[in-house]
């Protein structure tokens, strides 16, 4: 993947300088590191677009902050082709970063509440109670209403977390230990297709994309989704990425796997209605049998054994999850007021709906 199109000042600094090869040298051989690193380097001249007034949800649709803070994390992922890896730990673009963070973690603390906090036990009935309101009605929309084109663009939307389904979530293996380490490993590996690349979900729905006359390869449509579908993927990374974070990412998954299995009984059951072979479909028949039992095991094994193994990130189990629903529902919210008055939920500039398609088909 290539870096994207720029979507304001943010994006244009950041990725003018990642054009160019990060100032840290190599490291010569035999040379000691203090001689090399550059002590006297400013901080990346990058702006991060200030921190006045911010409304959490203006700033999570921001598709300037958050298409900066995607590229920022994408580093740690694929990175881009036509980006020097050795960015990856430039100390000025962490820097940069860390200011994009501070703006996506005050957006979310505005819109989501934090939980009363509540013992270890309770742990997995108040996932439950947070996973109760369904939200939007996005999958029932999807599964009677919805033509192929509109499908087309919800595929579109999720390509950017599904093709690359799973990674953000691993990053906290190592930060586990014992059974909620077991646990994640445990849906992983299915997440991952049991060791059978051609079952990994990323493949599964690259193999939807392509049954849907959609471009498959990784980050292909980058530059069509709006801010807050892009959000989705950085708050998953911004938990991933950062230890303290780890409890709200195992909340961040469980409220993942808890919302997954009836509505991707209606996505297929869309798709179907559609034309789509079972190909097409079974990224998501294969999540209503597999999310049926990565409920159970996010819920108990990985959220309430870790509540059980450090009471103290309880709230944090509570908030990741939270978090998730949040962000769903603000993309769900989005793409059905657009669809409903027969509009396209991309980007501007991307012509009619019918052109994700054709463009690709
Ligand atoms: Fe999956
Ligand atoms: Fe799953």
């Amino acid at each position: 993947m290539r870096l994207p199109h720029p979507r304001g000042p943010i994006t244009a600094a950041l990725f003018a300088r990642l054009a160019t090869p990060p100032p840290t040298p190599m490291l010569p051989t035999g040379t000691p590191p203090a001689a090399v690193l550059p002590t006297g380097t400013p901080p990346a001249a990058v702006p991060t677009g200030g921190r006045e007034a911010p409304s959490g949800r203006s700033e999570l649709a921001d598709g300037d902050l958050q298409l900066a803070l995607f590229a920022c994390y994408e580093l740690h992922y694929q990175g881009f082709d036509d980006v020097d890896d050795r960015w990856e730990w430039e100390p000025s673009l962490l820097a940069t970063r860390a200011a994009l963070e501070r703006r996506l973690e005050d957006a979310l603390a505005a819109i989501v509440p934090r939980q009363p906090a509540v013992p270890p036990g309770e742990v997995r009935a108040a996932l439950a109670e947070l996973t109760r309101d369904d939200g939007p009605p996005l999958s029932a929309y999807l599964r009677r209403e919805a033509d192929l084109d509109v499908f087309r663009e919800f595929v579109v939307h999720r390509s950017i977390y599904h093709l690359k389904e799973a990674d953000p979530h691993t990053w906290a293996i190592p930060r586990l230990r014992g059974g909620p380490k077991a646990a994640l490993v445990e849906i992983q590996a299915d997440e991952y297709g049991g060791g059978r690349a051609e079952r990994m979900h990323a493949e599964l729905f690259a193999t939807t994309m392509a049954r849907l006359g959609l471009d498959a390869s990784y980050g292909a449509y980058l530059d069509r989704v709006p801010g807050v579908t892009l959000a989705v993927s950085t708050v998953m990374s911004l938990f991933g990425l950062h230890r303290r974070l780890r409890g709200a990412l195992a909340g961040h998954l469980a409220a993942l796997e808890m919302t997954s299995s009836a509505p991707n009984r209606r996505y297929g059951d869309a798709l179907r209605r559609l034309g789509g072979d079972r190909a097409a479909s079974r990224f998501y028949d294969e999540h209503v049998q597999a999310d049926a039992v990565h409920e159970q095991v996010a819920a108990h094994d990985l959220c309430a054994g870790l509540a059980a193994q450090d009471p103290s990130l309880t709230g944090d189990i509570l908030y990741g999850a939270a978090c998730a629903l949040a962000l769903e529902r603000l993309w769900a919210g989005h793409v059905l007021s657009r669809w409903r008055r027969g509009l396209s939920s991309l980007e501007p500039g991307s012509g009619t709906r019918e052109s994700v398609a054709a463009r690709s088909a």
